[in-house]
């Protein structure tokens, strides 16, 4: 049989991350990668056709032409028999609408993180998977990013001895999750579904366990309702230090697609579907802030520190680890790990910045692109459909927990999948 050389990719959501992480990427690796879009679904018409002329033209400076077929509906582009891989990259309370049909129809699936926006959606894409034997590839994008994978190599090799503690400190330096759809849990399972399950997958990841129980304690303090609020920063003249930001000044390489992204928001009047909600109208559930405790097997405590309403500054996200011989420090904002060992004897730095550590996510989502390919080509995926169901599964423990001010959540109280 010859060798594939190219697999066709329709892609569902053409928000921030199906545009700019996925379809960028795709064009800008496409001669190494083979990953050719043939098909694009948003439920936004402007949007899609805007991003569709975006991609295009992303594809020609690479002197490839392409003519993605447009389609409203995701299950008509799931039905395209032009597509092998369908990328699900919509609001995260579509995935399982999506994904559990793709995998059925035995397409190739990327699901981004995190897998639902509750256990129960969760639970029906694993099972989903599960039946179909057909596993799909998830976006966790700590596990596709180089200082991450040293750290967990290192883990591996017995540098630190066994692992006792981990914690992860993640001061996110934006508010996006107050301005979207992120601000209602129906939604999106709250802020700390969107970012904690991340996090929480690498726990999971470095202690090769499942969690036993967690309790939290969550705020709500930052941005009090205020019944008179006006709808959106676009309709408001004040001077805010959370009015919406475009993203140009955080990626600079999207600026020829942030334009289009800013105008097909703009004309969008619910609630849902805004970009720029006021942080102060009411309705939002979010926890503006959190400290999370979870135990595992053998006493090992893995913590969780966040926050999500800025200030606007570098990213501030680390990692710890100790070890009963050593301890770890991740900075991901340097890409450095800091590692000391023997009980202190020894003490090493490694620069884990690869050669694409400015492009988003520190390089992961381009190392991400790539593992598509393999993906296509038959590789099984590094984190699949059950990782995305237990890290959702710890937010919602979690928050039963931050919910109830602090009480303990066994895991087993959380549904979860009966395979
Ligand atoms: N892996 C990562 O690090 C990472 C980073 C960012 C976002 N994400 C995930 O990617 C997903 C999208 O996030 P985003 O930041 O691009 O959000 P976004 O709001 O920028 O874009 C979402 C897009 O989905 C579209 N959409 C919503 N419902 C739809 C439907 N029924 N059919 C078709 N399109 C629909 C919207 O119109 C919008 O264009 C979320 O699940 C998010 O958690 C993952």
């Amino acid at each position: 049989m010859p060798e594939q050389t190219t697999f066709r990719v329709g892609i569902i959501g053409l928000g921030v991350r199906g545009l700019y992480s996925l379809a960028r990427l795709m064009a800008d690796t496409y001669p190494e990668t083979g990953l050719e879009i043939t098909a694009l679904c948003d439920r936004n018409p402007r949007r899609m056709r805007e991003a569709r002329d975006v991609i295009q033209s992303r594809y020609a400076q690479r002197g490839v032409e392409i003519q993605p077929r447009l389609y409203q509906e995701g299950r008509d582009l799931i039905q395209d028999p032009a597509v092998d891989l369908v990328a699900v990259t919509s609001m995260t309370d579509t995935h399982r609408a999506f994904a559990v049909p793709a995998l059925r129809a035995g397409k190739k699936v990327y699901c981004d993180k995190p897998l639902a926006q509750n256990a129960e959606d969760a639970i029906a894409i694993v099972e989903a998977e599960v039946e179909s034997e057909n596993p799909l590839i998830m976006g966790f994008t700590r596990r596709y990013e180089d200082a991450w994978l040293k750290v967990y190599g290192l883990l591996q090799a017995g540098a630190i001895g066994d692992l006792v503690m981990l914690q992860i400190r993640d001061i996110i330096p934006y508010h996006r999750y107050l301005t979207a759809w992120w601000r209602r849990r129906a939604w999106s399972g709250g802020a700390l579904n969107d970012k904690g399950s991340h996090l929480f997958d690498v726990f999971n990841w470095f202690t090769g366990e499942r969690a036993l129980k967690v309790h939290g304690f969550g705020g709500r303090s930052v941005v009090e309702p205020d019944p008179d609020a006006p709808r959106r920063c676009s309709e408001c003249a004040r001077d805010c230090p959370y009015r919406r930001r475009s993203y140009e000044t955080k990626l600079p390489e999207a600026m020829d697609l942030v334009p289009h992204i800013g105008a097909s928001w703009l004309e969008e009047d619910e609630e849902k579907f805004m970009d720029d909600v006021c942080v102060y109208a009411p309705g939002s559930d979010l926890y503006h802030n959190g400290s999370i405790h979870f135990q595992y097997p053998n006493e090992v405590i893995a913590s969780y520190f966040y926050s999500i309403f800025g200030p606007e500054a570098e990213d501030q996200e680390t990692l710890e680890l100790v070890g009963k011989e050593g301890r770890i420090r991740l900075t991901r904002q340097t890409g450095q790990v800091d590692l000391v060992t023997a009980h202190g004897k020894r003490h090493e730095v490694f620069d884990c910045r690869g050669e694409h550590f400015q492009d988003s996510h520190f390089g992961a989502d381009r190392a991400l692109i790539y593992e598509l390919r393999r993906f296509c080509e038959g590789t099984p995926p590094p984190v699949s459909a059950a990782a995305g169901l237990e890290a959702t599964r710890m937010v919602m423990a979690a928050l039963r927990s931050m919910d109830a001010g602090g009480k303990t959540v066994a895991m087993s109280e959380v549904p979860d999948a009966q395979l």
